[in-house]
């Protein structure tokens, strides 16, 4: 292992201080361009739905879709941050070997059918009852209103043919009358980001930026509109698109082979669908392999959480991937490359949330709550020490007054909360 080589390699994962201003000021810049319409890196999508008073109540199905796994759940709103959990079932959306609705050759009916199906379950095959659904569909959508969400397109390299184009609770609403469940009714849509919020919002007033830290990144915040006459509402920034980023040789090369490349620059940077794929193209050039590692993020946290002083830990999955022996000298280098691509990524994630701050509170920054979902941020070693190191370095003392707060299963919540809202 050429030492010198692999230490160019970690530094090109280092963002000074000026590099984060730059991001924020970066990403309030292209909020306010996007406001206005005119040409910026984020979407901007029209969320059509604003934040609970906290008095929603009654039983809704919940339909969460966009990660690994999909979920459908039969909640009970009570009121005032208090629901009840009636019956939930999980599935993945792809099992190796066995069955796969998410990647190329996958298409639209076989994978509402799958939806339509868990629904049945949790249900009870029940063709009599009237449920009102909420779904949590965490992709780029445009929206006219709650119910019409159109996805714009794939990201986090789902790749099912027959989607993206088409109304999402259309396709559903076919689906669950082909297996006569007409008495099931989709009545909003939401992305994850809005539903995180919209969960958070119900228990606690206060809160205008919802989060998702996971397999992908995106954020959310509450637009009030205070120039114009638009009605007030969630905005959905697709952060995970934004582009006025430095990027490193490794970047380069993960965009250029993934399914869409030039899209979600930044999400390619920092969500856990991808910062395994970094390390490992990072570990193909500096240690001169032929084949590309299939490192993930998990890999990344089991090189974070050893802190013993020879480092077994790192050494065995080394030897279990690559199959070869490292000293010590050299796993500490390999966890140094992890911890940098780690921080690298959770410094980026709090600079854009201090742009989304400067923009909702231009004269001064009051305490808030920052709500965030996803396994990145609720169990990576060393992201929310990160994270809070850089909002220091952006906000100064006014960081102080910023929590990162967990929300936990917001996506279920808030898809039940948008349905309740929505009725
Ligand atoms: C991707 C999607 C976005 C979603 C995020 C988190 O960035 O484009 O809509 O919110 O992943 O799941």
């Amino acid at each position: 292992m050429d030492n010198n080589k692999f230490s160019a390699i970690i530094n090109t994962f280092s963002t000074s201080q000026q590099d984060l201003m730059d991001i924020a000021a970066a990403v309030r810049y292209d909020i306010e361009e996007g406001l206005k319409g005119n040409t910026s890196s984020l979407k901007m999508l029209k969320s059509y739905i604003g934040l609970p008073s906290g008095q929603e109540e009654g039983k809704y199905l919940a339909l969460d879709f966009g990660g690994t796994n999909l979920r459908v759940v039969l909640i009970e709103l009570h009121k005032n941050g208090k629901f009840t959990i009636l019956k939930k079932v999980a599935k993945p959306l792809k099992v190796a070997g066995n069955y796969d609705f998410v990647g190329k050759g996958s298409c639209a009916k076989d994978m509402f059918d799958f939806i339509t199906e868990i629904i049945d379950e949790v249900i009870e095959g029940n063709k009599n009852e009237e449920y009102f659904l909420g779904h949590t569909f965490s992709f780029p959508s445009s929206q006219t209103n709650i119910y019409n969400a159109k996805l714009i397109t794939w990201t986090k390299e789902f790749a099912t043919s027959g989607v993206e184009g088409q109304v999402v609770n259309d396709l559903l609403k076919e689906s669950l009358s082909r297996y006569g469940f007409n008495n099931v009714k989709p009545i909003a849509v939401i992305n994850d980001t809005v539903a995180v919020l919209l969960a958070a919002a119900y228990k606690s007033s206060d809160t205008y930026i919802g989060s998702i830290y996971a397999t992908g990144h995106n954020t959310c915040y509450f637009e009030s509109y205070p120039e114009s006459n638009s009605q007030p509402m969630i905005i959905n920034l697709e952060i995970g698109n934004f582009y006025k980023l430095a990027v490193n040789k490794y970047d380069t090369i993960l965009n250029n082979n993934s399914e869409l490349p030039d899209h979600q620059r930044l999400e390619k940077m920092v969500s856990g669908r991808y910062i395994g794929e970094l390390f490992s193209y990072c570990l193909q050039d500096g240690l001169q392999l032929e084949k590309l590692p299939d490192f993930t993020s998990i890999d990344l946290s089991t090189i974070l959480n050893d802190n013993s002083t020879t480092l077994n830990d790192v050494k065995t999955l080394i030897t279990n991937h690559l199959s070869i022996e490292l000293s010590t000298e050299n796993a500490r280098l390999i966890q140094t490359l992890a911890q940098n691509i780690v921080s690298r990524s959770a410094r980026i994630v709090a600079a854009t949330y201090c742009g989304i701050l400067w923009h909702i509170f231009p004269n001064n920054i009051p305490r808030h709550n920052i709500v965030i979902d996803g396994s990145l941020f609720e169990k990576m070693p060393t992201v929310t020490d990160n994270m809070h190191e850089a909002l220091h370095q952006v906000l100064g003392s006014d960081s102080a007054g910023i929590n990162l707060v967990l929300e936990n299963g917001g996506s279920i919540l808030g898809a039940a909360l948008a349905a309740a809202m929505s009725k």
